[in-house]
């Protein structure tokens, strides 16, 4: 049976040992997993912890607020990088899944080398939990955050990664969360990739599509608020279809609804959602985005379908 204060107390020792009296930066995205390792090494060594915010663009609607809002609170010191027009450059020409995977990833770990020169720092914690590595050892996909269990040196980049939660899946990182006293708008978060919406716009990534996917992606959290679901989101098509607003045919974007119920993220079920749940967010999203004329509901389960449409 997993008890989240002997492992607290083991990781503060094992990161201790490893980090001695250097200074670490946190890649922190405000997710349950980056939080908890923040605080985590926050309670190792104090005022050498630097937090930092990466805002990429591909955050959903004012999570760069939340997330430095919440560091200030927990008073760990924050460095907000915004890095949004570094990162759309990225995508520029890709479509390609994994391409955009790795785009992401290189982008990601650059950016955190430049802001570890700058503040001459050798050591990056960061959220990475079993399910991250297991489905990436497997090729299933390239999550963001896994370079050493696929055979990169992360020293590449010019530092040393520590990752206290690599051995604990999701409901466990929420008992550590729990345990630490983190707020319950962390503890209980739904789930969220670190590649963040630019893995919900199908095709090449851009400003444009990002900014139609955010708005959907609100109007599915606000509605699906009350539902106690693993994950719940928006996904904007690459393709378009015909429909008809203000009166007159138009061809444009479809958005696909995704709530699935899970427990660590390996498998996972669609979930029977009211019907009248449904409606009303179609209603929204086709009414409250202009270009969008079709809204679709997504009934597969993981596997055969992941959970994350790239
Ligand atoms: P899939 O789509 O593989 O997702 O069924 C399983 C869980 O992992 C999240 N996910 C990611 N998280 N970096 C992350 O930090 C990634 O690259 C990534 N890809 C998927 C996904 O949201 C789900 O919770």
């Amino acid at each position: 049976m997993f008890n989240a204060k002997v492992f607290i107390e083991n990781s503060l020792q094992e990161i201790k040992k490893t980090v001695g009296d250097n200074r670490v930066i946190s890649a922190c995205s405000g997710g349950v997993d980056s939080t908890t390792v923040t605080v985590l090494v926050h309670k190792t060594v104090g005022e050498k912890l630097v937090a930092v915010f990466i805002d990429d663009g591909l955050r959903r609607e004012g999570e760069p607020e939340f997330v430095v809002k919440t560091l200030k609170n927990l008073k760990i010191k924050t460095k907000y990088i915004d890095a949004k027009e570094e990162f759309f450059q990225v995508f520029k020409g890709k479509t390609d899944a994994e391409e955009k995977r790795k785009a992401f990833r290189e982008k990601f770990y650059s950016t955190l080398g430049k802001v570890a020169k700058e503040e001459k720092i050798q050591f990056i914690a960061q959220g990475t939990i079993k399910a991250d590595v297991i489905e990436t050892v497997k090729g299933i996909k390239s999550q963001h955050n896994v370079l050493e269990q696929i055979g990169i040196n992360p020293q590449i980049y010019g530092y040393k990664i520590i990752e206290p939660l690599k051995e604990l899946f999701k409901p466990e990182v929420r008992m550590v969360a729990r345990q630490l006293g983190l707020p319950k708008e962390i503890s209980e978060r739904m789930p969220f990739p670190g590649p963040a919406l630019s893995l919900r716009v199908l095709g090449e990534v851009t400003p444009e599509k990002t900014a139609i996917v955010r708005k959907a992606t609100q109007i599915v959290e606000q509605e699906t608020n009350g539902l106690s679901t693993f994950q719940n989101f928006a996904v904007l098509h690459n393709d378009k279809a015909t429909g008809i607003k203000n009166e007159k045919r138009v061809y444009g974007n479809i958005i696909t609804v995704r709530i699935v119920n899970s427990t660590d993220a390996i498998t996972a079920q669609a979930t029977q959602v009211p019907y009248d749940k449904l409606m009303k967010i179609s209603k929204r999203i086709t009414e409250e985005i202009p270009s969008v004329v079709r809204c679709l509901y997504d009934i597969t389960d993981k596997p055969p379908a992941t959970i994350e449409f790239e």
